[in-house]
């Protein structure tokens, strides 16, 4: 590669035509569930007031703190500034409240598909624009309505052939009894500073739940003395923890009780969860999410208790293609080539051409003034099932010169027919498999 030759940015990725299998597979399946289970899609933009994050995601996440781009503010204007959004959640609550939502109906239930940007250090399935399957579920606080988050969230990964996946579940209790919990990890790693990291050191004093679930040896010593947070709920989040478990072991859905599982955006109370896979390496989340009570208060509106999920779509392609293999070639297969014999019938194949797509037929002919021979290669190469081969002689006999590619097998049709007898044959000789 030359030094001026101009390349993708590092942690973003081109999706070739080859490449869809997985991906569409995941996102016809999504779609299919999402709106079974009664989530209506909601769009949003990709740019938003960079403090729509600041306030709702955290300030002092890493998403916001080192991840978030955001596109400062001219001189003359009064905002902080626009940013990219890194994740789904507070568009859709900002987008609730702006349509005014919640004064037609409060419990309201939505997804959303889209890319998201984090400037993460590039690794295996984590990119810098990534995109998410996401729901969000505003206006209960209903335990089963976390359980039914969690059931589609599975249902998904089920339907496209994940049978590894594992559900790890946590609670993080609410504002009223949160606080005495942190006051105490914090007492606690506060005596134990010395034995975590710098990052960790840092995190103790301004995001002290992020310590719980660093990765490293030593913290991860530390925190094995640290009680579980459900010694510290008061009795409604206890109860509400308690019957999410009841209904996912009713529904059989099984999961592990994670409670280092803090999740990285400060938004969350009570359930929070992570679907990972064994598949993918070290950063395992196909799918992160959890309850936020809170959010729709703080961005302006009344308080009303939400819970949500979203699948991050690299990670599970990932997970497909650790479970499944690679994906089907999804490049376009021409069901006919058209090929022109003799330069006379240039004009002819292509009206053909047009003619059978017309009829719903795939159908291509060259541009690129190949000889014969080498368009059947082209044909060939591109797994056409069908050719016609269109000379002088065809033209003048007004018909198409039919050849089945993989039988070897030719004959002749009347051009007017031509459409409708490939129809029939398509019919009676069905394509199972690309070639
Ligand atoms: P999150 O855990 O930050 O949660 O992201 C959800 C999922 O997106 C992760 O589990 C991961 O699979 C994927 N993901 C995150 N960052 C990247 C990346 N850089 N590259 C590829 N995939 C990535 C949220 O975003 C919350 N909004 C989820 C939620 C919705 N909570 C409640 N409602």
């Amino acid at each position: 590669m030359t030094e001026d030759e101009i390349t993708s940015i590092q942690g973003t990725e081109d999706l070739l035509p080859d490449q869809w299998g997985h991906w569409r597979r995941l996102y016809a399946t999504a779609r299919r569930l999402f709106e079974l289970y009664g989530y209506g899609e909601m769009r949003t933009p990709i740019i938003e007031e960079a403090r729509l994050f600041v306030k709702g995601t955290g300030a002092t996440t890493d998403i916001v703190e080192k991840e978030m781009y955001v596109i400062p503010p001219a001189e003359d204007e009064e905002t902080g500034g626009v940013a990219l959004r890194p994740e789904g959640t507070p568009p859709v609550v900002r987008g609730y409240l702006e349509a005014a939502l919640h004064k037609q109906q409060t419990f309201q239930k939505f997804y959303y598909a889209g890319p998201m940007f984090r400037r993460e250090r590039p690794q295996k399935g984590r990119l810098r624009q990534f995109h998410q399957l996401g729901v969000e579920a505003i206006g209960s606080d209903s335990p089963l309505l976390d359980a039914e988050t969690i059931f589609l969230a599975m249902k998904i990964f089920g339907q496209v052939g994940l049978e590894e996946s594992e559900l790890s579940l946590n609670t993080l209790g609410c504002r009223e009894c949160r606080p005495r919990y942190r006051a105490e990890v914090k007492r606690m790693l506060r005596e134990w500073a010395d034995r975590l990291c710098e990052d960790c050191r840092r995190r103790l004093e301004r995001n002290v739940f992020r310590v719980l679930d660093c990765k490293k040896e030593g913290c991860q010593e530390v925190v094995q003395e640290v009680p579980p947070v459900t010694e510290y709920l008061d009795e409604e989040c206890a109860e509400h923890h308690e019957a999410l478990k009841a209904a996912l072991r009713r529904e059989g859905v099984d999961f592990t009780e994670d409670h280092r599982l803090v999740r990285g955006l400060d938004y969350y109370t009570r359930t929070v969860y992570e679907i990972k896979h064994p598949g993918i390496g070290a950063r395992d989340a196909i799918c992160g999410g959890g309850r936020y009570d809170d959010l729709v208060e703080l961005l302006g509106g009344p308080s009303l208790p939400c819970v949500g999920f979203a699948i991050g779509v690299e990670p599970t392609l990932l997970a497909m293609e650790a479970e499944l293999g690679p994906a089907e070639d999804t490049s376009p297969r021409p069901d006919v080539y058209v090929v022109r014999f003799e330069e006379e019938a240039r004009e002819a194949c292509f009206g053909l051409t047009q003619k059978l797509r017309d009829a719903g037929i795939a159908a291509e002919t060259d541009f690129e003034d190949r000889s014969a021979k080498s368009q059947m290669r082209v044909a060939d190469r591109l797994n056409a099932r069908l050719c016609f081969l269109i000379g002088g002689r065809e033209l003048e006999q007004n018909q198409v010169l039919i050849r089945d590619m993989a039988g070897g097998e030719q004959w002749n049709v009347p051009r007017e027919e031509a459409p409708q007898r490939v129809i029939e044959w398509l019919q009676e000789n069905p394509s199972t498999q690309r070639g």
